[in-house]
């Protein structure tokens, strides 16, 4: 804004400078062609004819004393007005602008040599050297400049106002994704750093009893043991997640694409699965097309089909359905991932993909060893991303649907 204003006033200033110069020169000019003394009594007669544009000034003869002897003039003023202009002008030093009968002037006071006349303006047919003085009258022109000052002003005000306020909008804007990368950011570390603050406190506390009883044998103390395990697992967990989402979302690390049997893949992976879904005594209905060949990065595919599966297992009830199906279509390959289940809002799904996000208030029972860290699903959608495919969730009759594509 600081130095847009500079360039504004300097350039405003500039073009008031030279219209001023301008116009400074064009009246001195002016006077100066305008001079013109009579040779003997002022008449009508003796004015030049070419003095059209120049009816502006009027010129006095002053003798020694300083008083008026000829006038020339356009103007009807009485002898006495035009004494004291001549008063004025002779005071003043320089040729500087002077102010009379409510009007500006500038004048000159040269030596002449004139015909003399006398009191009765009768010529004596002697040259004597005179002053004279030439007036003009600028009143007009420097009313002008003063109109061309007060639109610069304004002008340069409104522009100075306009400038200011697309500044700002466009400053804005420009910020706007910085600021929210950097409050995601923030968010992002204190979340993190929440998350593992619960196991460190859990192994702690544990740490802390088994202190307390340092002449028990380690098999009688296999309880706090376990729970110590519980929480370094829970943070290698999330540490595993948190570098996985770096390393994804580092621009500077290729993948590595290469071709695989897509089908192969995802049965494999539900196979290696199954135990759980018998576990929970889920309805497990698989509808994969064979021979889906894809060219993509394998361990990723198979890392975001495996985040899809486990939450479908995860969140459905015991002895719900969970159905996979896997399709190829049009030069992508499209696979759905649905569990029965309480239906969840589409707004909450649309808010399962942000970091650490959990629905409902299983985020009370982190501590639990089974409760996720609300991150899985964001590394799906940032492998995704990173493959340029799609992934999506969407809340239907049959259940909770989600899918992605590549
Ligand atoms: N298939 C699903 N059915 C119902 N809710 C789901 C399903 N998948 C995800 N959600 C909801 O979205 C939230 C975020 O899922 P996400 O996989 O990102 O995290 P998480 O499963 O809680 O933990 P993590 O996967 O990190 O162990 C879950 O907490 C859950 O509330
Ligand atoms: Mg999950």
């Amino acid at each position: 804004m600081i130095m847009i204003s500079l360039v504004i006033i300097i350039s405003f200033s500039v073009i008031y400078f030279v219209s001023y110069q301008n116009t400074k020169n064009d009246n001195r000019q002016k006077l100066e062609m305008s001079l013109y003394y009579p040779s003997s009594t002022y008449s009508s007669a003796n004015l030049p004819t070419d003095l059209a544009g120049y009816d502006l000034s009027f010129t006095l003869l002053v003798n020694d004393s300083g008083k008026v002897t000829q006038i020339r003039s356009f103007f009807e003023l009485t002898q006495e007005e035009y004494q004291q202009a001549a008063d004025i002008a002779l005071s003043q030093h320089g040729g500087s602008t002077i102010r009379f009968q409510d009007k500006q002037w500038i004048y000159t006071v040269e030596n002449h040599l004139v015909t003399e006349v006398w009191p009765n303006g009768q010529s004596t047919g002697y040259l004597v050297e005179q002053r004279v003085i030439n007036f003009l009258d600028v009143t007009t022109s420097l009313a002008a400049l003063n109109r061309l000052l007060i639109t610069l002003i304004v002008a340069m005000v409104v522009t100075l106002a306009g400038v200011f306020l697309i500044s700002l909008v466009f400053a804005n804007r420009a910020i706007k994704p910085i600021s929210n990368t950097w409050e995601a950011q923030k968010q992002f570390v204190s979340d993190a750093s929440h998350e593992l603050k619960t196991p460190l406190s859990t192994i702690t506390a544990n740490y802390d009893v088994l202190m307390s009883n340092k002449e028990e044998t380690v098999e009688s103390q296999m309880k706090w043991l376990g729970y110590m395990k519980i929480g370094i697992d829970r943070m290698i967990k999330l540490i595993n997640d948190l570098l996985s989402l770096a390393k994804i979302e580092d621009i500077n690390v290729k993948i590595s694409k290469e071709r695989f049997d897509l089908s192969a893949l995802i049965s494999a992976a539900i196979e290696t699965m199954q135990a759980r879904t018998h576990e929970k005594n889920i309805n497990l209905e698989l509808d994969i097309q064979p021979n889906i060949v894809i060219d993509s990065d394998a361990e990723l595919v198979l890392q975001v089909f495996t985040i899809l599966f486990d939450n479908a297992i995860k969140y459905t009830e015991e002895n719900g359905d969970v159905s996979i199906s896997l399709q190829g279509a049009k030069n992508r390959a499209v696979c759905q991932v649905r569990n029965s289940g309480e239906a969840i809002s589409n707004e909450t799904l649309a808010k399962a993909f942000d970091r650490f996000y959990r629905a409902d208030s299983s985020r009370t029972s982190s501590a639990s060893e089974n409760a996720g860290f609300g991150l899985g699903l964001s590394i799906a959608k940032a492998i995704i991303n990173k493959l340029d495919g799609e992934i999506s969730a969407e809340n239907t009759e049959a259940g909770t649907v989600f899918s992605f594509s590549i």
